[in-house]
């Protein structure tokens, strides 16, 4: 855009003009009257390109951030496309469980593979377990969760459905219909499953995995050689007979848990640098306070005495990291301190992390200093020595846990299909725009119309990449129909044969987070769609970009 001067009657007049090539030649074409002088067209220019560009900012952003939908149409999104079923739904639904149909499966496991690549496979100091969902009931008893794992059961006044308090919290939290609870039906309520084991008498469903890592911690170090610091990690099933299991899979009766006990020496120094990130803070002090959280670095935190240990900041940051790097929007978390009448019965300090989920800010991922409270209890109650002898003091300890990140997996599957959903209007189809680590299909194949040639090269290409991901072969419906099918499932690419590939033994691959494609020959697409995949290529440099 350029500004031009016009003498019309002996008078200036400046007008703005672009140069735009039409038909092959260049013309410059009016955009629009400035003012009579120079000054007053400098203005006025300045002005326009400021709002052209909060403009140009507003549409990015509308592109760019997901669609804000509540946690009921995700669950219908989800029921809709294959990912999760209410468990039991043919006889009515059974509240609190949820069945992963063929996508959630795959997005299931993915998540979870990929969790442990990045606690387990990438670190030397932490190893991993897989415990039974039922052991021994002492376990529950020394763990202090036959004795105090309850919630309140309360019954709002005005809608009359059951609800869950914490002690502390009777007299000031309110139903979700907006009723208050009638504290005269409060009463205790075991939130562990209890189940007959053969003839012999009662058990538990374990309602976290945490303690099956406590009581084999002492075979752990011993067989996998571990010195400390260090951490045990488990992914598996855990069960709490929630009062109210609602949004979802946010609280549900069975659910799986992440968890790692990472053990040190008392006193020990974190080793690690804390990555350097930066989100909002809330500590129990600013909630005391009624103020707001900050953003800041969490490594500032720290060092402001804001978060007290240099482990809890390391595991804070780490975790916040892994959501980061897997797709999910920095700016929906945040990190909350417990309040002292919140603590669980064995923490000493607990940081949440949080998400904004639509029904606000909650724990998604609880960090917790448990001290030795876990291990002086399996200690005391199975009257085994769990202390461990260290080379370098040549004394005997009895680590502390500083730090037990714990995340569900429902939890963080949400986190992830929030974020990545968009409803985009010009394709007229959402588009989840899942992480392809994330994705459950990875790429799909199609043929670009039903005949023989081009079939027989997709169904090759299909063996070839299902070795090593889930891939899917699709040749109904028209090429724009496979394409938003697979937008709405989070595929990243969408691989077509056509008549050029006969010719040049290459396809096209689509990106699908912005409809670009590229041609890559066949030979090279396996490796091509791995680096793709892993974030190591930039779609644009994969082939030949079509224009
Ligand atoms: N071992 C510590 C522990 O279990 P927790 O805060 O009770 O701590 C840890 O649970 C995480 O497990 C939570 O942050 C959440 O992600 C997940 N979780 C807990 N209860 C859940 C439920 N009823 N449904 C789904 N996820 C749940």
């Amino acid at each position: 855009m350029f500004i031009v001067k016009k003498k019309i009657h002996g008078n200036d007049y400046f007008y703005l003009r672009k140069s735009k090539r039409i038909n092959g030649k260049v013309k410059s074409i009016d955009l629009g009257y400035l003012g009579k002088t120079k000054e007053e067209a400098d203005k006025k220019l300045k002005e326009r390109l400021k709002k052209e560009s909060v403009q140009e900012i507003k549409m990015e952003k509308k592109i760019l951030e997901p669609t804000k939908i509540n946690v009921e149409e995700m669950a219908i999104f989800c029921k809709k496309k294959g990912f999760i079923y209410q468990s039991g739904e043919i006889y009515g639904g059974f509240a609190g469980f949820w069945d992963f149909g063929h996508l959630g499966v795959e997005l299931n496991n993915n998540l979870k593979s990929e969790w442990w690549n990045f606690h387990v496979f990438k670190r030397k100091d932490i190893v991993g377990i897989d415990g039974s969902i039922i052991t021994h009931p002492q376990v529950w008893k020394a763990s202090g969760h036959v004795d105090s794992f309850n919630d309140v059961f309360v019954v709002c006044k005005k809608c009359k459905k059951p609800g869950k308090a914490d002690r502390y919290e009777l007299g000031k939290v309110k139903c979700e219909c907006g009723g208050e609870y009638d504290e005269k039906t409060a009463k205790d309520f075991e939130l562990m499953f209890k189940i007959k084991v053969g003839e012999s008498g009662d058990a538990y469903l374990r309602p976290e995995t945490a303690q099956l890592i406590f009581a084999n911690f002492k075979f752990v170090q011993e067989n996998a050689r571990m010195k400390l610091p260090f951490g045990i990690a488990q992914i598996g099933k855990s069960f709490r007979n929630e009062i109210a299991p609602r949004d979802f899979l946010f609280r549900s009766r069975e659910f799986e848990q992440m968890e790692i006990e990472y053990f040190i020496e008392p006193g020990q120094k974190c080793p690690y640098e804390i990555p350097d990130e930066e989100i909002l803070i809330y500590s129990s002090e600013a909630q005391i306070n009624n103020q707001e959280s900050v953003k800041m670095k969490i490594r500032g935190a720290l060092k402001k005495g804001i978060i007290k240990k240099d482990w809890h900041a390391y595991w804070l940051a780490t975790e916040f990291s892994w959501f980061k790097n897997l797709g999910a929007n920095p700016d929906n978390f945040r990190i909350r301190q417990h309040m002292d009448n919140e603590k669980s019965h064995y923490a000493t300090d607990t940081w949440d992390l949080e998400y904004k989920f639509p029904f606000g800010w909650k724990e998604l991922e609880g960090i917790a200093d448990r001290g030795d409270f876990d291990l002086s209890q399996h200690q005391k109650f199975s009257k085994k020595d769990l202390s461990i002898f260290n080379e370098e003091t040549k004394k005997k300890v009895l680590p502390h846990v500083i730090c037990e990140p714990s995340l569900g997996v429902g939890r963080a599957l949400l986190v992830f299909m929030f974020d990545s959903y968009y409803d985009d209007k010009e394709r007229g189809n959402v588009v989840l725009k899942l992480s392809p680590k994330l994705a459950p299909i990875k790429a799909a194949i199609f043929p670009i119309v039903k005949r023989p040639e081009f079939e027989k090269i997709a169904e090759e290409i299909l063996d070839d990449l299902s070795e090593e991901w889930n891939v899917i072969y699709d040749k109904s419906g028209s090429i724009g129909r496979r394409y938003a099918r697979n937008d709405e499932v989070g595929t990243p690419f969408c691989i077509t044969i056509d008549e050029e590939s006969l010719k040049k033994k290459d396809v096209t691959v689509r990106d699908r987070d912005t409809t670009k494609q590229v041609r890559v020959k066949i030979v090279e697409l396996k490796n091509i769609l791995r680096e793709l995949i892993n974030k190591k290529l930039k779609f644009e440099d994969a082939g030949n970009l079509i224009k």
